[in-house]
């Protein structure tokens, strides 16, 4: 389980993340919505550990985030950024792929198998002996997840990972959700994405306005509050009304 104790980061003189606790137990998937500037992917930053927080904690699994070494950090949770071209480190897709598995030394066979499974599950075999740097941006995109995923972290945190993608490589990227063995944090403004998580949570200006189980927005009652605080959302993302007829679908 990883939990978040009152957490408080700031960038620059300004307050980012304001005082936010939450819970995210194994198994559990959740998806964080708000809009820009909310301050998503500076939580999602610092509960994969990659920059630190002015007060708090953040416990994985019993042991607080800081006390891991990057190696088995990495095994625990693995983070898929907006733009993934800030993580390449080789020059070929396969070799992209098996790079964090090679870093924690498994054995070459092991990890040929892995690979390979995760080109098959993504459809990525047309571009696997390609350069990463020269693939387009959602080709890029699914080649960032795919050696994240080839790492089967416990957890694995998607930031907008489909926010480039056509209709076809975001489905692959569902699919993947579909049967995914790690637990999900899914940070998204696709109301269609809601559906993966077990939980939603909604952050504005750093703190967390609303937080409910998927379950409980599927009860009727409370749908007319779900309609405002999705219409807000909407407004301030100026997003598109097709997501929002589809997620009054859902819910
Ligand atoms: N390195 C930085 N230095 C200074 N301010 C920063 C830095 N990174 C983020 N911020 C500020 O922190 C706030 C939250 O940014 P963050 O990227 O976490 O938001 P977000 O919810 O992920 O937004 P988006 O939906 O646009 O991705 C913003 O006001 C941003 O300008
Ligand atoms: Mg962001």
């Amino acid at each position: 389980m990883i939990k978040i104790n009152s957490i408080t980061i700031k960038r620059g003189k300004k307050i980012v993340i304001h005082d936010v606790s939450l819970s995210w137990h194994k198994g559990e998937n959740l998806v964080i919505l708000g809009p820009n500037g909310a301050g998503k992917t500076t939580l999602a930053l610092s509960l994969a550990g990659m920059i630190e927080q002015d007060s708090g904690h953040i416990i994985i699994d019993s042991k607080s985030v800081s006390d891991y070494d990057l190696t088995s950090l990495r095994q625990k949770i693995g983070i898929v950024f907006q733009d993934p071209e800030t993580q390449f480190v080789t020059t070929d897709v396969k070799r992209e792929i098996a790079f964090g598995l090679s870093n924690i030394k498994q054995d070459r066979e092991k990890i040929h198998n892995t690979v390979d499974s995760i080109i098959d599950k993504l459809d990525l075999k047309e571009m696997i002996n390609r350069d990463p740097s020269e693939l387009s941006g959602g080709e890029k995109q699914l080649v960032a997840i795919a050696s994240i995923y080839a790492m089967s972290p416990d957890y694995i945190i998607f930031d907008e990972v489909t926010s480039f993608l056509d209709r076809k490589s975001r489905e692959r990227i569902y699919r993947l959700w579909d049967n995914c063995s790690s637990s999900l944090l899914i940070i998204t403004q696709n109301f269609e994405e809601i559906k993966w998580g077990d939980r939603v949570i909604l952050l504005e200006n750093g703190e967390i306005s609303f937080e409910s189980e998927i379950q409980e927005l599927m009860e009727k009652d409370i749908i007319p509050t779900q309609k405002t605080l999705f219409e807000k959302l909407l407004k301030e993302n100026k997003d598109d009304i097709y997501n929002f007829e589809r997620i009054m679908e859902i819910i």
